[in-house]
């Protein structure tokens, strides 16, 4: 894929491993520089089984993690489809993270106060080391959808943003911004699956979809299957 690292793999489970290998890693690497280790999680289902993989981690140090979401459905909390429940079912509710170390997007208060409210927890963890990522269908990431506005110049130190009327449902979402996404230390674009070739196709075709911006913005490894890349 032009400007990014790709690494190809055979099938989605493969994916899912290499990508808890390298958060793992990368997790172990922070912790020893800095004492901390701050990722950014992905909604949807494509990251599901690296969580799971994560769940059984034996050896990593699950005090000294800081999570975050990249994005979140405006749903109650208790919502299957909300993606903080899903991380939480699949990951780290099985883990010792401290709770207070886990930072939810409040989307239940609906997307203006959700962003507003996430801004301060967002700002204060900058450079993450580690935002994972997924794209849609349509080359959607987090919940930046093609052909949908971005916070304008002067709003340049928005870091959460509404979003409104997104194609995926819920319409009603709150997404960090690519700004936000980009001041990672590591980017890691998880892509499986055949529903997702021809967007990469796009991609290449050199179209400047949500995902490959901001691959193209920040240290990006993309970690694809073979249904994928067609
Ligand atoms: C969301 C996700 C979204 C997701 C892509 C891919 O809330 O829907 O954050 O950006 O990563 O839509 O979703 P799948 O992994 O389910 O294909």
């Amino acid at each position: 894929l032009s400007g990014v690292d790709c690494l190809l793999f055979e099938d989605a489970a493969a994916v899912a491993e290499a990508a808890a290998e390298w958060i793992l890693e990368q997790a172990r690497r922070a912790i020893a520089a800095r004492g901390a280790f701050r990722i950014v999680l992905a909604g949807g289902t494509t990251p599901l089984m690296a969580y799971r993989r994560l769940a059984q981690a034996q050896s990593a140090d699950w005090s000294a993690w800081h999570v975050y979401h990249g994005d979140e459905r405006c749903l109650p909390a208790d919502d299957a489809e909300r993606n903080s429940r899903a991380a939480d079912q699949a990951w780290l509710g099985r883990v010792s993270i401290p709770p207070r170390q886990i930072h939810v997007i409040p989307a239940e208060l609906g997307p203006e106060a959700a962003a507003l409210d996430y801004q301060q927890p967002v700002a204060a963890a900058l450079p993450f080391d580690l935002v994972l990522l997924g794209m849609g269908e349509d080359g959607h990431t987090a919940s930046l959808f093609p052909d949908r506005p971005l916070p304008s110049a002067e709003q340049e130190d928005t870091l959460v943003m509404p979003v409104q009327d997104a194609p995926k449902p819920p319409p009603e979402r709150v997404s960090l911004t690519p700004r936000a996404l980009c001041a990672s230390r590591e980017i890691l674009l998880l892509i499986t699956g055949a529903a997702k070739h021809a967007a990469l196709v796009r991609w290449q075709a050199g179209e400047s979809l949500p995902a490959a911006c901001i691959a193209r913005a920040g240290n990006t490894t993309v970690l694809l299957d073979r249904a994928a890349a067609g």
